[in-house]
């Protein structure tokens, strides 16, 4: 990887900065013993959500998807969702932890522009950002509803050179979604796959530029 070829980075929010799973501890609380299990459900349903509704032309905002994947989750669970379960889950969605490499890595980062690019909508990622205390790290955080369809559709990638003023080539996408790192790598950004988990990498034909264990290794790839 050429080292001077990064002029920005940008990273994908959930899964790559806040740490999805720590509403587990909420879900915890109110379905004692199903709260992984829940968490993991309710994740994988917002993520085939958001692809169905690309496909099917029918963009709703991630806030919305992200409770109607909790409703579903809900009722494969066998347990009731009120009002006030989802009014719990949901503003936990607004709270989450970020990972511990998040924080050192970004002010490593400090001297380059910063972006985030997410499906979340507007609100969602306007306060999850401040409330990890974030919001003067990034220059632009950008969410898909400008362009109202959800990663990994090549639109959605557009909008980070446009904003940065960056050619897409000098652009360092990271994601901790494999998919998301290989739709990034296939509209033309360079791309970081961070794999905390040791997962095995998507088999589509098109790989990330570099697998990274952590985010605090991205500092390597640029000149200092
Ligand atoms: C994000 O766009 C894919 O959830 C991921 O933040």
């Amino acid at each position: 990887m050429n080292k001077t070829k990064i002029k920005a980075f940008v990273f994908d929010a959930y899964g790559t900065l806040f740490d999805v799973h720590s509403v587990v501890s909420e879900c915890a609380n109110l379905f004692p013993g199903q709260g992984e299990a829940f968490s993991r459900l309710w994740r994988t349903k917002q993520l085939e959500y958001t692809w169905l509704r690309s496909l099917m032309g029918k963009y709703v905002s991630f806030q919305q998807v992200t409770e109607e994947a909790l409703k579903f989750t809900c009722r494969s669970f066998n347990i009731p969702c009120d009002p006030e379960i989802r009014h719990r889950l949901m503003n936990a969605y607004l709270h989450l932890d970020t990972y511990p490499d998040v924080t050192p890595a970004l002010k490593a980062l400090s001297g380059i522009p910063l972006a985030i690019l997410s499906n979340g909508s507007p609100g969602m990622l306007d306060a999850v950002v401040a409330n990890a205390d974030l919001a003067s790290t990034f220059r632009h955080v950008i969410s898909v509803d400008e362009v109202k369809i959800f990663k990994p559709d090549p639109r959605v990638y557009d909008l980070a050179p446009r904003k940065l003023g960056v050619d897409k080539s000098e652009i360092g996408f990271v994601s901790s979604n494999c998919w998301d790192a290989v739709g990034a790598k296939a509209f033309g950004f360079s791309t970081f796959w961070i794999n905390r988990a040791g997962a095995a990498m998507d088999e589509m034909g098109i790989a990330p530029n570099a697998v990274l264990g952590k985010l605090t290794e991205l500092k390597d790839l640029v000149t200092g």
